[in-house]
């Protein structure tokens, strides 16, 4: 793997103005769940980590969390119908809970889509979407994000949980690959 210098074509989304999003959407989530019971946040692995784990950070009312993870269906995984499997469930019972479901990107739409119908037939006392990422023009399914850090355009990203071949989640910001320089493997989300 090239280090992600080489193959960055330029920072859409630099360090300081994803965290000071993040803080506003805390902000409003905390707000939102002020005298809720049982906040849960759900973090579908594995590019919303980075994003739930600074969320969760600066989050004022007591909340939990847990993990799922899905994969598509269909060999050409991001050309398939839309339908999810859940590879990794939770370990939690969401039922009479207010789920807060927490994405890094929201691209087709699909998977939110699908997840959001899987744990609807659980029960929760609510459940909604907050997603950092929103490339919308994107959009197959028609889903809701009712927090939102930032709508993209329809470049190839990554940094900041989304990967590169499953390389530099890591990175503090998002950048957009110069496929010039390199081609991924796997299709972007
Ligand atoms: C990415 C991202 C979302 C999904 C969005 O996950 O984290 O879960 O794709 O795409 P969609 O709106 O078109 O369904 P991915 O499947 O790449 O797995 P990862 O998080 O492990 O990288």
């Amino acid at each position: 793997m090239p280090s992600y210098e080489d193959v960055l074509a330029e920072v859409l989304i630099d360090e300081g103005t994803l965290q000071a999003r993040i803080a506003e959407l805390a902000k409003e989530v905390s707000e939102d769940y002020r005298d809720n019971e049982a906040l849960l946040l759900v973090c579908i692995l594995r590019g919303g980590v980075p994003f739930l784990v600074d969320l969760s950070r600066r989050l004022t009312v007591p909340h939990m969390m847990d993990f799922m993870a899905v994969s598509s269906y269909g060999s050409g995984a991001r050309e398939s119908d839309g339908e999810v499997r859940v590879t990794l469930d939770l370990q939690m019972n969401v039922r009479g809970k207010d789920v807060l479901l927490v994405e890094d990107i929201v691209d087709s739409g699909n998977t939110i889509a699908s997840v959001l119908e899987i744990l609807q037939t659980r029960q929760p006392a609510t459940l909604k979407v907050c997603a950092l990422l929103d490339k919308a023009e994107r959009r197959e399914a028609v889903v809701p994000i009712h927090y939102r850090g930032f709508v993209i355009p329809n470049k190839f990203v990554f940094g900041y949980g989304l990967d590169l071949d499953e390389y530099y989640r890591n990175l503090p910001f998002v950048g957009v690959v110069d496929l010039e320089k390199y081609q991924p493997r796997r299709s972007p989300a």
